[in-house]
């Protein structure tokens, strides 16, 4: 399993002790990275999600938007939705794709292991992942982001494309962004429906 798997932590809630800015020491700073064209996408998207987000508390309006944005903006995706935990298994929720299965166990499929591991799983090709759950014939890689309120595992967040190693670290890092600032906003309301 493990060639095909990459995983990632969640992206941790900032404490309220994190710096946000490095400590200057005497030598000259580090030239810094340039902003890549996926950097930059990942960043146009937090912005369009706040403002989709923006005065709206409705967790089902609010998850079909954000998986709306993600399908239409990210290319080379054919599927891209929420499942959330339902007790023991996960439940799908809105999405943008073909009709995909609706209950997945803990720990079965892409989407079961990471809420199960509760880490990013990044999967180069989804034939080669024991356990691979086949929606849509055409997805050949995948991606699956847990989402959080603190430590409680809300769902996750699964995209598919029909190309092979789609995914990378910036897109693991540009979704748990994303995911951050949905689960932030939607806090109070996904108690209520948990
Ligand atoms: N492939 C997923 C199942 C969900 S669909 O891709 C939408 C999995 O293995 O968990």
């Amino acid at each position: 399993m493990s060639s095909t798997l990459t995983k990632r932590k969640p992206a941790a809630k900032k404490s309220s002790k994190q710096k946000t800015t490095a400590k200057r020491t005497g030598k000259k700073p580090a030239a810094r990275t340039a902003p890549t064209a996926k950097s930059k996408l990942y960043a146009s998207l937090v912005v369009q999600l706040l403002s989709l987000l923006k005065g709206e508390y409705d967790l089902t309006a609010n998850a079909a938007n954000f998986s709306a944005l993600l399908f239409n903006s990210l290319p080379n995706v054919n599927w891209a939705g929420f499942y959330f935990l339902r007790g023991e298994e996960l439940v799908l929720g809105p999405f943008q794709g073909n009709p995909a299965c609706v209950r997945i166990p803990m720990g079965k499929g892409v989407c079961g292991v990471a809420a199960q591991q509760c880490e990013t799983i990044i999967v180069p090709n989804v034939h080669e992942f024991p356990g691979h759950i086949a929606c849509d014939v055409a997805s050949n890689s995948e991606i699956v982001v847990p989402l959080f309120d603190g430590e409680r595992l809300l769902g996750v967040l699964d995209l598919d494309s029909p190309l092979i190693g789609r995914f990378d670290d910036q897109d693991a890092e540009g979704l748990n962004e994303l995911v951050t600032v949905f689960v932030g906003h939607e806090e109070g309301l996904i108690n209520d429906h948990g």
